[in-house]
């Protein structure tokens, strides 16, 4: 809270303070108004409007069909709940890769239409034409590194990134052209400790982790896997907090029990 009893909004430079301080970051993603409220509430330091809202919204096996329409909606829920956090919108595969003019113009659109506060999207030296161009124009963006959804079909496989010394050393070359390309933050994804060690002590920008160990700047979970309401991944690094797959199972089981029995509605709940 500030003086006036406002609330103090978290900024790209509050988490430069944090790293600066060794106050680790807390992100988790959300993808609608009511989690947002709830997340916001929390205390939470970053909410990531993830492209994970292809598959755990929408259903589809990977991050690729989500559109740039639909990040836009899904960002426009989240912003409309939050007072504190800073609120950051994955670029949709597609939206960006193309040129660094077309990348511009999705992240205006996302900034201009949702009111986030940033964008992220993947990839090292490649996109920073793209990130140079974005920045220019007083959007932050963050960058991802390590396990890059987008490209699974370059990679094939889920499994743990750079684990060989030359993956390692690319990986740690990006992270700097990054940063030197303006990212304001870095996200590294199912990399080893050790890496992720390396990649927060060089850099100045805070590195925020999702399987990357317990070195880095802070840690990003997706919602669906924290709150234990997917049921089937389960990676090391995942620690789910609640297991709500199976508390709503039994809740809408004892709601439909209910009104079998013509226990629901009772009395006191009808007019
Ligand atoms: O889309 C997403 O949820 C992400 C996180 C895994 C960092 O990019």
């Amino acid at each position: 809270m500030s003086k006036q009893g406002e609330i103090k909004r978290i900024t790209t430079n509050t988490l430069q303070s944090m790293k600066q301080n060794g106050e680790k970051i807390s992100m988790l993603t959300a993808y609608d108004f009511s989690m947002a409220r709830i997340f916001d509430d929390a205390g939470i330091d970053v909410l990531l409007v993830g492209d994970s809202a292809s598959n755990v919204m929408a259903g589809h096996e990977t991050t690729l069909p989500i559109t740039l329409d639909h990040m836009i909606y899904h960002a426009q829920s989240v912003i409309r709940a939050c007072q504190r956090c800073l609120v950051i919108v994955d670029m949709p595969f597609g939206s960006y890769q193309g040129n660094s003019k077309e990348a511009l113009i999705s992240a205006i659109r996302i900034m201009k239409e949702s009111g986030a506060h940033g964008v992220k999207l993947e990839g090292g030296e490649e996109v920073c034409e793209s990130i140079k161009r974005i920045t220019g124009a007083g959007v932050p963006v963050m960058g991802h590194l390590g396990l890059t959804p987008q490209s699974i079909y370059k990679f094939g496989t889920y499994a743990v990134r750079a684990k060989e010394e030359e993956e390692a050393e690319i990986l740690l070359h990006n992270a700097k052209s990054l940063q030197h390309a303006g990212c304001f933050s870095l996200v590294l994804e199912k990399i080893p400790a050790t890496l992720g060690a390396e990649v927060a002590t060089q850099l100045k920008i805070p590195v925020i982790g999702i399987g990357a160990g317990m070195y880095v700047d802070g840690q990003v979970l997706v919602m669906h896997d924290m709150l234990g309401i997917t049921k089937d991944f389960s990676p090391r690094f995942l620690r789910r907090y609640l297991n709500l797959y199976d508390e709503i199972t039994i809740a809408t089981k004892k709601y439909i029990k209910d009104i079998k029995d013509k226990d629901f509605p009772n009395e006191s709940e009808q007019y």
